[in-house]
């Protein structure tokens, strides 16, 4: 095999015109490591967003950084000690956050955050899957402990991670509640939800009330008026984007419980959502496939930063 490959990198940060193709050396792997060759990366806002610069304080790396944390593809060699994983076998996988990302023909995954792709899904489906769809997973399950006959109420369902939340909420037997705007009132429903707010026309706090379970995609205010159509025994909000100014003056002598995450990516996670899609109870929403070129992800990105793209937005090589 060669020992180079083609990237998109970006050698200082800034707008969608610091991207540009480079070679790089293959990525070596770990024992724990396998190479995978990339058919499919998606773009999601932590992309752009450190590509701006935003995440400087939280990832203090050296440039080129190649952008990208998600990947489907084919295992290309694994490392000395992998034993459940070969040569051949087609794995999705939310890599870890390095600044050897997935805008590349090859990138290295621990083999703790691989999955395998379901048979039924493409590579561009199965791109769409890990960030996202974990993010959704741990909202729900591992921090909103979400149980069967709860209502949960998820922020733009229309999202990259609102469209796993509807479905995985869904297929646990919950009540779905989501914000979105009429063009996407039909696609949410398709996807599970059973009560839709029009976020652009209604207000949350004049539809609902006595939510066990909020799942936020949005922050600032809407975070902050979200507490108050929580269940006032029972009621939580998960937030996937900071704490806002006020919340803990509202939360204060109250029993409303409030946690900020970050996604910590995991393939037994990303296994369980795979089983769910092998099964046909959660399927990913493309808006748009773009080709792997400088060119391909500038327009990915510029699409991804509108806020308003439907579900994600990916890359195929
Ligand atoms: N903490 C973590 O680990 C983590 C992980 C993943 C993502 N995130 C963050 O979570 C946020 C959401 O990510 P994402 O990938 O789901 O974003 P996304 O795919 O870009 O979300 C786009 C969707 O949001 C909807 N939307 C925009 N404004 C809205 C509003 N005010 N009310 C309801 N819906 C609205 C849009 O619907 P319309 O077109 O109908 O307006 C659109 O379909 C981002 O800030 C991202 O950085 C954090």
């Amino acid at each position: 095999m060669t020992k180079d490959m083609q990237a998109v990198v970006i050698n200082h940060y800034g707008d969608e015109s610091t991207l540009e193709m480079a070679t790089l050396p293959i990525p070596e792997i770990t024992d724990s490591q396998v190479l995978v060759e990339v058919k499919a990366t998606s773009i999601n806002p932590i992309d752009w967003k450190l590509r701006e610069g935003h995440l400087q304080q939280m990832f203090d790396w050296e440039f080129p950084i190649v952008l990208g944390w998600d990947v489907a593809g084919i295992i290309k060699e694994v490392g000395s000690k992998v034993t459940d994983w070969k040569i051949g076998d087609e794995v999705f996988a939310r890599p870890d956050t390095t600044r050897n990302g997935t805008y590349a023909q090859f990138t290295a995954v621990d083999t703790s955050l691989l999955a395998h792709k379901p048979n039924n899904i493409s590579f561009e489906e199965a791109a769409a899957v890990p960030l996202a769809s974990e993010t959704a997973y741990q909202a729900l399950f591992t921090h909103g402990h979400l149980q069967p006959n709860e209502t949960v109420l998820i922020q733009a369902g229309s999202g990259g991670v609102g469209t796993y939340a509807i479905q995985l909420a869904k297929a646990h037997g919950a009540h779905v509640i989501t914000t979105t705007s009429q063009s996407h009132f039909e696609l949410v429903t398709d996807l599970g939800a059973d009560e839709i707010v029009d976020y652009r026309n209604e207000k949350i706090t004049d539809k609902l009330k006595n939510i066990d379970l909020v799942i936020d995609t949005l922050g600032g205010a809407n975070q902050e008026e979200a507490f108050s159509v929580l269940n006032p025994k029972t009621g939580r909000q998960i937030s996937i984007v900071g704490e806002s100014k006020n919340t803990q003056d509202i939360i204060k002598d109250t029993n409303l419980q409030f946690t900020g995450i970050w996604l910590q990516p995991n393939g037994d996670n990303l296994q369980e959502i795979a089983n769910l899609m092998s099964e046909d109870k959660v399927k990913s929403i493309i808006d748009s496939v773009f080709p792997f070129s400088k060119d391909g992800i500038v327009k990915a990105h510029q699409l991804s930063a509108t806020n308003h793209s439907t579900g994600k937005v990916i890359i195929k090589f």
